[in-house]
């Protein structure tokens, strides 16, 4: 099983499917879809995919906040594939990449039920718990200076 992680680019095909997965997983249990706005927003990201023997099973992007800060959002691992480190190993590939383009802190809204997969890859919250899209988040960081 061959295992890569990559930047990608914005609407390749491989852009798609991701866009599928997270449909499946963020959108479609609320009734909801992608809009063509929205994606037209992630344009200046940094969308980063794993691939597993080529099929991409993992997704996350990074949005610039200001310039020392960014924001990682639609984290997101195929569900066969969840569970078996797949998740981390992107994060870790994420604040790679957030440290190369000069970054010093990442930021996310993550869902409650991903707060522990957050805090055991060493996000800490910050602020109070609040909803969106009827789901709770939770503000948390990680400072990925030094
Ligand atoms: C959350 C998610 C990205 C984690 O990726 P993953 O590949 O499954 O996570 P990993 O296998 O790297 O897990 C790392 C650790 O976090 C824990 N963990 C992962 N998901 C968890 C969850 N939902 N609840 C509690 N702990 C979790 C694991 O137990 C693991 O700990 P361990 O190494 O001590 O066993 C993935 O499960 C997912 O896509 N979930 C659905 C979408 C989602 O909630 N995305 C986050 C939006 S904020």
């Amino acid at each position: 099983m061959k295992t890569e992680h990559e930047r990608i680019e914005w609407r390749s095909t491989e852009y798609e499917k991701l866009v599928d997965l997270r449909d499946r997983l963020f959108r479609r249990p609320f009734d909801l879809s992608y809009s063509a706005e929205e994606l037209d927003g992630e344009l200046n990201d940094i969308a980063l995919a794993t691939r597993i023997d080529e099929q991409p099973i993992g997704f996350l992007s990074l949005r610039r906040v200001d310039d020392s800060v960014v924001q990682l959002r639609q984290m997101v691992i195929e569900p066969e594939f969840q569970g078996q480190g797949f998740g981390s190993d992107l994060v870790e590939f994420a604040e790679q990449v957030a440290k190369s383009e000069g970054y010093t802190r990442i930021v996310l809204d993550a869902r409650e039920e991903s707060l522990e997969f957050y805090n055991k890859n060493g996000y800490l919250p910050m602020g109070e718990k609040f909803f969106y899209k009827t789901v709770m988040h939770q503000k948390m960081y990680k400072d990925i200076c030094g």
